[in-house]
């Protein structure tokens, strides 16, 4: 009993998820919401580095919040990155790639996002 009533609380809860997901995608991209999905693990819940995954991985993923390190990648090698994967600007292959994940305007607003997060321009 006890475990179909947990089953049947888990399907509504990604029922659940999954409406509300959708809907935000009719009204506009809300990059920190991809973010916090999706980059998270690796860079951190405040975007700088220090992600759960950390600990094991060889090559730390970039900090986000580094203005100086940040301003010195065009918003073209960023949007390349995050598309195609690390390898695809000589940089680690434990960045990967999301190009099939997200559509050119989500592309975009994770740019755009990553520039709030370290308060810099190219
Ligand atoms: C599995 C771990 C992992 C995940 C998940 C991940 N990254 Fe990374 N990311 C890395 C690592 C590691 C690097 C550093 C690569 C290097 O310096 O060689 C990196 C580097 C980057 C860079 C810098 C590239 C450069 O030119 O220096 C950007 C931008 C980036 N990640 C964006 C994202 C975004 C946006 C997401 C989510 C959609 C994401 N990453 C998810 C591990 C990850």
């Amino acid at each position: 009993m006890t475990l179909i009533n947990r089953s049947v609380a888990g399907a509504l809860l990604f029922s659940a998820a999954f409406i509300f997901l959708t809907s935000l995608s009719a009204y506009g991209v809300d990059a920190k919401l991809i973010y916090r999905t999706y980059c998270t693990q690796c860079h951190g819940l405040d975007g700088s580095g220090k992600g759960v995954n950390t600990e094991s991985m060889s090559v730390q993923p970039r900090d986000h919040t580094d203005p100086k390190g940040m301003s010195a990648i065009s918003d073209a090698q960023l949007r390349k990155a995050i598309a195609k994967g690390g390898l695809s600007v000589s940089k680690s292959v434990l960045m990967p790639p999301w190009g099939a994940t997200f559509n050119d305007e989500e592309l975009d607003a994770l740019v755009s996002y990553l520039r709030e997060l370290c308060k810099c321009s190219e």
